[in-house]
């Protein structure tokens, strides 16, 4: 009994240790964290952006990437439905992300907005309040203040309620409240300004016990902090120089358009550009994104806004880590934080060491010392002197020395191995035997209207102000009667369908035929539609299925951007051009199957499905349902989409997203081969996929599947090929290294060797397979004078016969193998002169 309460006593300790509450303030230089500075990485990760049961994972992924803080914006449409009416559901369940994190023992900031852009619907901000008479968003507006602080406070208290706040002994540590303000703020005149102070104090009024901050926003009012956010924070300086220096978005990639590329921005300028603002005095550094996860159902904002919101994050949309990108930020903050303790607490001198490469030294009296050295210069590598020893500095990279001898980092070096990732198409099992397709069950929608036509109207509608984007689907329906005696009639010439829309796609149908699709490409939303089509004699029915591809997420007046038809004309009828602008429209808003909840529950049963052993192709309109097994294994799982043309899919009735595997237009001189870090990171710099669909895989999370018997539905608009739809799974297939003998090896260090090696630094190769695999071949080594990037090597001149055996020895059938750059490993005598480098590709299986 005496036992029982000593062991109650002590849990109760513990706990209490746990939840104990903690002091959270700043200065000039950090926040101070229970009377301690702090250092600290952060990384964006959206909850609604994933599913519960990926959340541990990827807060354990960013954990051992060396993160201490987590990220997220609250998404307010997600939470208040309709006015007061709140949901804290599924993907939605924010206090338990909140307490993910905190079981994890991270940090979080809570960027509570509730306007957030972040590429997501309407920049978060519910639909329904653009129709409470009145509103305007984010300027000073009774109606929009008054529901902007009833859902700030509402989130306020609901973590208080749960002692999510770090004055409670929870992991919050900072707020945000609005977002980005600052670049609009002038567009609302005065009552903008007023707006931005308003909201500053309505935040600080809620007494949370922890600071706020504002980011883009240079007229915070104290105690609000302003941070920045861009490619390369290292010039911001807070306005007021009692605020630390805080980086709320480094974006380590972009984001993707349906018709746009692909961008990549490289690991060595990332890491460039958190080095040098750690170099230049930051202290809280976050990643935008670092999971940037899926926009699933209609999340995803616009126009445009691909459902896959990948971002070319450390971490990729799947979940898994991308390499050799979160590699080489890991061993970055692992180099950054061996110096935390002088960079916080020590005084700080830059040294100019000759053209645009300076050192900044961080010393203490107790004889502590930490410097980052930069090269600055986009071109050209620089050798420099600093403090009687000459190290060589690539161009645009920096350069970490923990004790001011040693490199421990370099962030143009990248040490990190370089995954080799694929998705993998699977083959289907029904009934035992092996098939290519799955067995589609069909319904086919009418063109135009179905069922009572919502109203009629002579003119055009905006899309938004009439589906108030409870659908993207508008249809716009009239007629033409055309004479005998048309021209076009007897010479088989087709009169041309002409058509202006501000936005943002549609389709064309005349007499139930399909004629084609219009859209805006990139985030431009206008566009013209011009197609020739087929007219008949008599009555034509012309059906226009109008629609939204995500609404707009930021921008002035934002709220106010519509979208839809400005005019429609037939050119080529003995009349000349008619225009038929003005005419009675008859209109019906969404598609039968969404009024009909064909993807969900009992809605599956609203109507008889046909079963098709061949699924028609380029059938327009279409529902499709197949009863599918959850591919084996557990790897990641996609859907590929790359034969089908656009639409909506679902899961179990979960909502996969918008799919649209739309061709971007640009040519392959618009994309690049290779990347040059070197030099200021701009969206476009690295593009890849011209001329390829922008999102050709849908991300449908494995925690949907049932072992069987999973429904799958689609509703596709214009048509496509329905057997080439497959799962796939995206798998780590192997793994390469390339790592010269000049590279530092803090990796080693952060291995556990927790000292800097002050003799010697061994550069390493470390390769390493997922889960349970292992390296079942080395399909390339070769230490010597090796090019080519991953999957393409080439030995060089110089090359050590025996690599592909050291190699071999070290990994062969392991999961995880070390191979030094040592004289024992390698000829010493080789090449003399030369900086030699191993380059190796191996197989996991
Ligand atoms: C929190 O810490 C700050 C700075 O160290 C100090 O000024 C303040 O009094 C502390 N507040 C509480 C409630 O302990
Ligand atoms: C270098 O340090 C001086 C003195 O602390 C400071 O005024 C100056 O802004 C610094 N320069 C740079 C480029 O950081
Ligand atoms: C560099 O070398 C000079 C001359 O030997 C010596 O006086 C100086 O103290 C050295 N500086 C450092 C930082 O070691
Ligand atoms: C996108 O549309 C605009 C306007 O129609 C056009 O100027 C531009 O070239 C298009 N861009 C691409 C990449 O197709
Ligand atoms: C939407 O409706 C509102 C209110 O009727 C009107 O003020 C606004 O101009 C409309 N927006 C567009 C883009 O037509
Ligand atoms: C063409 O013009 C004639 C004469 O103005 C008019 O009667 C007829 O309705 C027009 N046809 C169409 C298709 O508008
Ligand atoms: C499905 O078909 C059955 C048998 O023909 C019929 O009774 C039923 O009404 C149909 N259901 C729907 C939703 O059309
Ligand atoms: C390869 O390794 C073997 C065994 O260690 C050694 O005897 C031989 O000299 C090496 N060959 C070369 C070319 O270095």
């Amino acid at each position: 009994m005496k036992l029982c309460l000593c062991l109650l006593s002590l849990l109760l300790l513990v706990t209490f240790t746990v939840a104990s509450s903690a002091n959270v303030s700043y200065d000039g230089r950090s926040l101070i964290i229970d009377a301690q500075r702090k250092l600290l990485i952060s990384a964006s990760i959206h909850y609604p952006r994933s599913v519960p049961a990926m959340w541990p994972g990827l807060v354990q992924t960013a954990k051992e990437g060396g993160v201490d803080v987590i990220e997220t914006y609250v998404f307010w449409n997600g939470h208040e439905l309709s006015p007061g009416n709140y949901y804290f559901g599924g993907r939605f369940d924010l206090v338990k992300f909140a307490q993910t994190v905190q079981q994890a023992g991270m940090y979080l900031i809570l960027r509570i907005g509730p306007f957030v852009a972040a590429e997501w619907n309407f920049g978060g901000v519910p639909v329904w309040l653009h129709y409470v008479p009145g509103t305007v968003f984010r300027t000073y507006n009774q109606p929009f203040m008054y529901h902007m602080q009833k859902f700030t406070t509402y989130i306020v208290n609901l973590m208080k309620q749960e002692k999510l706040f770090a004055s409670q002994g929870g992991p919050i540590i900072l707020a945000q409240i609005e977002n980005e303000y600052g670049y609009y703020e002038n567009f609302y005149k005065e009552d903008g300004k007023k707006y931005a102070l308003w909201a500053a104090k309505m935040a600080v009024s809620q007494n949370t016990g922890v600071p706020w901050i504002m980011c883009q926003q240079w007229d915070a009012p104290d105690p609000v902090i302003d941070t920045c956010n861009s490619f390369y924070c290292d010039q911001f300086t807070p306005t007021s120089p009692n605020r630390p220096k805080i980086w709320t978005e480094n974006w380590p990639g972009w984001f993707k358009t349906f018709g746009g590329r692909d961008p990549h921005r490289p690991a060595e300028d990332v890491a460039f550009s958190v080095a040098r603002f750690f170099q230049k005095g930051g202290s809280v550094h976050n990643y935008y994104m670092y999971h940037g996860g899926t926009n699933f159902g209609r999340t995803a904002g616009g126009p445009f806004i691909t459902t896959s919101y990948d971002y070319d994050a450390p971490v990729d949309e799947y979940g898994l880590p991308r390499l050799p990108k979160w590699g080489h930020l890991k061993e970055l903050h692992r180099a950054i934080k061996l110096c935390e303790h002088v960079l916080l607490n020590g005084k700080s001198v830059n040294i100019s060491l000759g053209p645009s490469v300076e050192a900044d030294v961080y010393t203490d009296s107790s004889g502590a010392c930490a410097a980052f050295i930069s090269n600055v210069d986009d071109k050209n590598d620089k050798t420099v002197e600093f403090r009687n020893a000459s190290f060589h500095l690539p161009a645009w990279s920096v350069s970490i020395l923990p004790d001011c001898k040693n490199v421990v980092f370099n962030t143009a070096k990248v040490t990190s191995q370089t995954s080799v990732v694929a998705m993998v198409p699977e083959s289907l099992q029904q009934s035992d035997k092996v098939v290519n397709s799955f067995k589609w069950d069909i319904v086919k929608e009418k063109p135009g209207i179905w069922g009572k036509a919502d109203f009629v109207k002579n003119g055009f509608v905006d899309l938004i102000n009439t589906t108030k984007d409870t659908t993207d689907y508008l249809w716009h329906t009239t007629s033409i009667f055309v004479s005998e005696n048309e021209e076009f009639l007897k010479k088989g010439n087709k009169p041309v369908l002409l058509i202006e829309s501000t936005g943002h796609a549609l389709h064309a149908f005349v007499n139930q035929e399909y004629e084609g699709t219009g859209s805006g490409n990139g985030t431009h939303a206008p566009f013209t539609f011009k197609n020739p089509i087929s007219l008949r004699a008599g009555k034509n029915e012309i059906a226009l299925l109008c629609l939204t591809v995500g609404l707009q997420t930021a921008g002035p007046f934002y709220d106010f951007v519509g979208a839809g038809l400005t005019s429609v004309k037939i050119k080529g009828l003995n009349n000349g051009t008619i225009d038929l602008s003005s005419y009675a429209w008859t209109y019906k808003i969404g598609v039968q199957g969404e009024y009909l909840r064909l993807y969900q529950g009992n809605g599956l049963n609203n109507v008889n499905w046909t079963s098709t052993s061949e699924p028609p192709k380029m059938q327009p309109l279409t529902w499709y349902k197949a009863i599918v097994d959850a591919p084996p294994g557990d790897e990641p799982v996609g859907l590929d989409m790359l034969h089908m043309g656009k639409g909506l899919a679902w899961l179990n009735g979960e909502e996969i997203g918008r799919y649209w595997p739309r061709k971007s237009e640009f040519k392959s001189e618009d994309c690049v081969k290779e990347c040059d870090y070197r030099g200021k990171f701009n969206p476009d710099k690295c593009d890849t996929g011209c001329g390829e669909p922008t999102q050709r895989w849908y991300h449908v999370p494995r925690s949907w599947f049932k072992p069987s018997g999973n429904i799958l539905v689609l509703f596709e608009e214009k048509g496509g090929d329905p057997e080439k739809i497959k799962f796939v799974r995206r798998k780590v297939s192997g793994a390469c290294a390339l790592v010269a003998e000049d590279y530092p090896s803090v990796a080693l260090v952060s291995q556990g060797e927790d000292k800097i090696q002050s003799n010697k630094n061994i550069p390493f190769a470390r390769l390493a397979c997922p889960g349970n695999t292992r390296i079942s071949a080395v399909k390339f080594a070769s230490f010597g004078s090796p090019s080519g990037t991953c999957g393409s090597y080439l030995k060089g001149d110089c090359h050590d016969p025996n690599s592909s055996t050291i190699v071999e020895k070290a990994c062969l059938n392991k999961n995880d193998c070390v191979i030094k750059l040592t004289e024992e490993n390698f000829k010493s005598n080789l090449c003399p002169g030369l900086s030699r480098k191993l380059a190796v590709e191996a197989v996991c299986s």
